[in-house]
């Protein structure tokens, strides 16, 4: 499977940033055996699309509703007509933030699909969560309640965030990745068939150039959802570089 590697600025970014997507962009052109791509602040999307076409830029939330009153909410549509090709649903900084549930992630996924959008289901258990060895039934009911049954295998990828590792320099040990993403493997499988098989599992949480090859090559390790190091060419491309090594 080709590795996907898509970068999440969060709340970061202003005109101001266009040209360091600009080298973002060709940084990634110099990995063609790589997906990537950059989800952005709402804002950033219309203009970054029609600087960089054929780069793929997505969003980092969308409302499950097609339209109407929800006062500061953009749709899944709206993301899309305004160049989007991906967004990502129910990260953990929203789950807290905003208090999103597994259903309204749920909800979010199918409208994101129904728009023609590819999603990212974003799912990862708490440090305390962890210690009292639930991380494995959190995270998988997270993918039961979170992944619509009817949603299809295309266009779908899952990033398994430790809620523990986004932005704290810490990464769980490769053991422990390689037994959740094959968890999540398994009951990707079970939920939806051998179309199970094909959906990208992504990391996220604290990947950078130093330990992107390591966490990259465990099985079911089928790409990176990066943070911190996504905000600039010189810390993102030695992350593309490492997905691109066969
Ligand atoms: P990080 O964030 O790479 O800064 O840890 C990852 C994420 O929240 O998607």
């Amino acid at each position: 499977m080709q590795k996907l590697i898509v970068g999440n600025w969060k709340m970061n970014g202003t005109s101001a940033d266009i040209p360091a997507i600009g080298k973002i962009v060709q940084a990634a052109g110099g990995h063609k055996s790589v997906d990537s791509g950059l989800c952005l602040p709402a804002t950033l999307i219309e203009r970054a699309a029609s600087e960089f076409p054929g780069f793929a830029i997505g969003g980092q939330d969308c409302h499950a509703a097609e339209k109407g009153a929800h006062t500061g909410c953009v749709s899944a549509g709206m993301l899309k007509d305004a160049g989007a090709g991906m967004v990502i649903v129910g990260h953990s900084e929203r789950r807290s933030d905003q208090g999103e549930s597994d259903a309204d992630v749920q909800g979010k996924a199918r409208a994101a699909r129904g728009a023609g959008l590819d999603v990212i289901i974003c799912v990862g258990e708490t440090e305390a969560e962890r210690d009292a060895g639930k991380a494995e039934d959190i995270v998988l009911g997270q993918i039961d309640a979170s992944v619509p049954d009817d949603l299809g295998t295309g266009g779908l990828a899952i990033a398994y965030e430790p809620v523990w590792a986004i932005g704290t320099g810490r990464v769980p040990s490769g053991g422990d990745v390689a037994a959740m993403h094959d968890a999540i493997r398994k009951r990707l499988i079970e939920r939806l068939g051998q179309g199970g098989t094909q959906v990208r599992i992504l990391y996220g949480g604290s990947m950078n150039g130093g330990n992107a090859a390591e966490l990259l090559a465990i099985p079911n390790v089928d790409g990176g959802l990066i943070g911190g190091a996504s905000l600039s060419a010189d810390k993102f491309e030695p992350i593309l570089a490492a997905a691109a090594r066969p």
